[in-house]
């Protein structure tokens, strides 16, 4: 593990913080929440089907249709959302508080092809808290802006065990994902890649 991150554009981004260990027993706990609430690809705000399939652990879970996007109770079958494993909590305990829990734990998974553009997470209530990722899984490059639209990015690539907190004067930045080196680790016997994005929503 580095002692200290790679900050970009104010993103901090500590590269291998969790080892293989951890990885393992952080995808056996997200096998269990996917079981409880299966992953589904929403479609944008524009009626575009995203690449990238999803669902949540928590209080609440991130949602998108022709409505816009947000946070709902439930998953799109009625069900309420699986607790935030434990191991992924612990995460947020080390790197961002361990006065307040996250609300919503979004779950990401890129099978090939699949990627995000760029978008700024802004559908919570509060941004003084910071958006922690988890990466797992295939690397993948993480693509940075500005607060505001537009001008130049930058990007770095994600690997398996990386952890990002953006936050404090980055936390409105735009963000997404280019492309995933489809296959480019091991962790996920079918390969593709999974990152976890914890929220405080309210
Ligand atoms: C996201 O912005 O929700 C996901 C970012 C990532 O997959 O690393
Ligand atoms: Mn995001």
């Amino acid at each position: 593990m580095t002692d200290a991150p790679l900050i970009l554009r104010g993103v901090e981004i500590w590269q291998g913080a969790l080892d293989r260990p951890a990885q393992e027993a952080m995808l056996a706990d997200l096998r269990e929440v996917v079981r409880a609430a299966p992953l589904f690809s929403p479609e944008t705000r524009f009626g575009k089907k995203m690449s990238v399939a999803m669902t949540s652990a928590g209080t609440y879970g991130w949602y998108s249709d022709r409505r816009g996007y947000r946070y709902e109770r439930r998953h799109p079958s009625g069900v309420d959302w699986p607790p935030i494993p434990e191991s992924v909590l612990a995460v947020w305990r080390a790197r961002v508080s361990a006065e307040r829990m996250p609300d919503c734990c979004l779950v990401n998974y890129y099978r090939e092809g699949a990627k995000m553009g760029l978008h700024q997470d802004r559908d919570e209530a509060d941004f003084s808290w910071p958006v922690l990722s988890i990466s797992l899984g295939d690397e993948a490059r993480f693509r940075i802006g500005s607060v505001d639209r537009g001008g130049t990015t930058e990007s770095v690539w994600l690997r398996s065990g990386d952890v990002c907190v953006i936050g404090g004067d980055a936390r409105l930045v735009h963000h997404g994902i280019d492309k995933v080196r489809f296959g480019s680790s091991t962790l996920l016997s079918d390969g593709g890649r999974v990152n976890l994005t914890l929220r405080v929503v309210d």
